[in-house]
């Protein structure tokens, strides 16, 4: 089964962008789907470039890689032309013609909604009011802008026709499973369900076309925004331990707590992953920064993974070790023998 699942299993910031880079680079697959909204910031490093990616798929790298934007998507049309600017996948990029549009009026809708920016921490994308206008079917879809014309499509159609080709095609989720709308934290998550059947039903997929679900956690846990993160360290102890980060799309200071093997079991229940991508272990095992080999890996980070896979009960195929795309340990042969 040829559709491969990439999705986030906890607060969002995993690195799923830099998992389907590796995938992306690694599989050359046909085609390659983003779902989601321009909320969520995907960081791609490549040969010392970074993109910070709001709604083109991070499998751009990947040069003969078909790129869809999903019609459960929500994209601004100034940040969509921007990127394929950016990232020059012009010719080969196809925006699924019922795609939503966010226009200013909603990022004007949520920055004046106090509850949203204050109380939830909204990104204030407007990503929230345009779904409301979904939901209430007033909402622009991709094929109402002229300005789209030659960007627009059904992509449905073709990704599914690559599937029943047997052709691979990597389907990016955003966010993680506790900011889902239904499964999350509420009310401080997002406005939409993001574990991997949300996440097929919004590229057009069928759940028996899947082969392969991944599911990324980071090697420790941050948050963004308002709502419970178990284990949550104070700012101090994160500083000591490295484990600084920023939000990729508002640039806010990320609550940083350590792995949390409870509710990534949960997050397992909620995505059935075939696989499990862990990022960022060079934060816990700084000899690992840069290593691509299992056996060139610290024996104690070795370890650490091993004793997670066992009570996690899911293989943890790959394990991210730097920022660039390629700083990965793909154990999928070994494991698989494929
Ligand atoms: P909204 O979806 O932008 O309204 O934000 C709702 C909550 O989800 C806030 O806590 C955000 O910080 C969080 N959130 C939304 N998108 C992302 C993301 O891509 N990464 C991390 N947190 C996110
Ligand atoms: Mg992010």
């Amino acid at each position: 089964m040829p559709a491969t699942v990439v999705v986030g299993g906890a607060f969002g910031d995993e690195g799923k962008g830099k998992v389907v880079a590796y995938l992306a680079l690694a599989d050359k697959p046909a085609g390659a789907v983003r779902t989601g909204a321009i909320n969520a910031g995907h960081t791609v490093v490549h040969k010392g470039r970074m993109w910070k990616l709001r709604i083109v798929p991070s499998a751009f790298l990947s040069e003969n890689t078909k790129l869809f934007i999903a019609p459960g998507a929500l994209t601004r049309i100034d940040v969509f032309l921007k990127e394929v600017e950016e990232t020059g996948v012009e010719g080969r990029i196809m925006i699924d013609e019922k795609t939503g549009i966010i226009e200013d009026k909603h990022v004007k809708m949520e920055r004046e909604n106090e509850y949203l920016m204050k109380v939830i921490g909204s990104t204030g994308q407007g990503v929230g009011a345009a779904m409301v206008e979904r939901v209430l079917r007033v909402l622009k879809l991709a094929r109402d802008f002229p300005e789209l014309k030659r960007y627009v499509g059904d992509t449905v159609a073709i990704v599914n026709d690559l599937l029943d080709k047997g052709e691979i095609v990597l389907v990016e989720g955003t966010q993680g499973t506790f900011l889902s709308l239904y499964h999350g934290t509420y009310p401080y998550v997002t406005s939409r369900d993001v574990t991997a059947s949300a996440v097929l039903s919004e590229a057009g997929i069928g759940p028996r076309k899947v082969g392969d679900i991944i599911l990324v956690f980071k090697a420790y846990w941050t948050r963004v925004g308002a709502g419970e993160l178990p284990g949550e360290l104070p700012p101090e102890e994160a500083a000591k331990r490295g484990w600084v980060e920023y939000g990729t799309v508002t640039g806010r200071p990320r609550r940083v707590a350590p792995f949390n093997v409870e509710w990534a079991k949960r997050a397992i229940m909620l995505n059935t992953p075939t696989q499990i991508a862990i990022t960022k272990i060079d934060a816990l095992f700084p000899e690992a920064k840069g290593k691509r080999r299992w056996e060139d890996l610290p024996v104690e980070a070795r370890r650490w993974i091993e004793d997670l896979e066992d009570k996690l009960k899911v293989p943890i195929t790959l394990i991210g070790t730097g920022e660039d795309a390629e700083d990965m340990v793909d154990r999928r042969r070994e494991i698989f023998g494929k």
